[in-house]
């Protein structure tokens, strides 16, 4: 067991069989010693990619694409905001529907921060349904960039993600991965 799954399975509450509370060290105060862990262990996984830019989507994403950045030799960080665009020909913009949330949101990214010849680390923070990288995959194929890396802080894999992001031909990596929070127990995936 690694040092992030032995804090969710100490520390993480289960919500109604589903949702993990993470607020106190992933999505509003953030543990820096998981923090610098996390990042560590992404720039290690993927120090072999070349990777030029690491995408990730607001809020809880940025802290992660950070701490990985600073693993790999300051490679910049673009986050995709959240809202409508201009909806102007400067954005690469992707609809996502959050099962979570139950709603539709828009994601953006101005045209100026990714480029053809980037080589993109996607991060995340939690991989549900696989929605949110499904709109960053189709806002970095659509600058003709190549999505060389998917890195998850928290995969639940009991919902439908890692398929769908397979599905269109992609990896998943994931430093935690919930097989099940039924009876509201964390139950980690071997
Ligand atoms: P998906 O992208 O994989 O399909 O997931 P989904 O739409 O269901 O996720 C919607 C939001 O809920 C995302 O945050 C996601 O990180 C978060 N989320 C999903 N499952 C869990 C969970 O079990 N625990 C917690 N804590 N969050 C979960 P968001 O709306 O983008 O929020 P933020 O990044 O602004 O904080």
């Amino acid at each position: 067991m690694n040092f992030l799954e032995k804090k969710i399975l100490e520390e993480a509450i289960v919500l109604e069989e589903s949702i993990l509370k993470v607020d106190h060290f992933i999505n509003q105060q953030l543990d820096i010693e998981i923090l610098r862990y996390i990042g560590q262990q992404f720039a290690t996984h993927f120090s072999d990619k070349a990777i030029t830019k690491i995408l990730t989507v607001e809020a809880s994403g940025i802290a992660f694409a950070l701490a990985t950045a600073l693993n790999m030799g300051d490679i910049p960080v673009v986050f995709a905001k959240k809202g409508l665009s201009k909806l102007n020909s400067d954005d690469y913009s992707a609809v996502v529907y959050s099962f979570t949330r139950k709603q539709n949101t828009n994601i953006w990214v101005n045209k100026k921060y990714i480029k053809a010849q980037d080589k993109i680390l996607i991060i995340d923070d939690f991989l549900a349904n696989g929605s949110a990288v499904s709109g960053l995959i189709e806002i970095g194929t659509a600058a003709g960039a190549q999505i060389s890396g998917i890195g998850i802080v928290i995969e639940k894999s009991f919902q439908g993600g890692r398929a769908v992001i397979e599905e269109k031909g992609y990896s998943v990596f994931s430093l935690a991965r919930i097989a099940s929070l039924a009876n509201n127990q964390i139950v980690m995936a071997e």
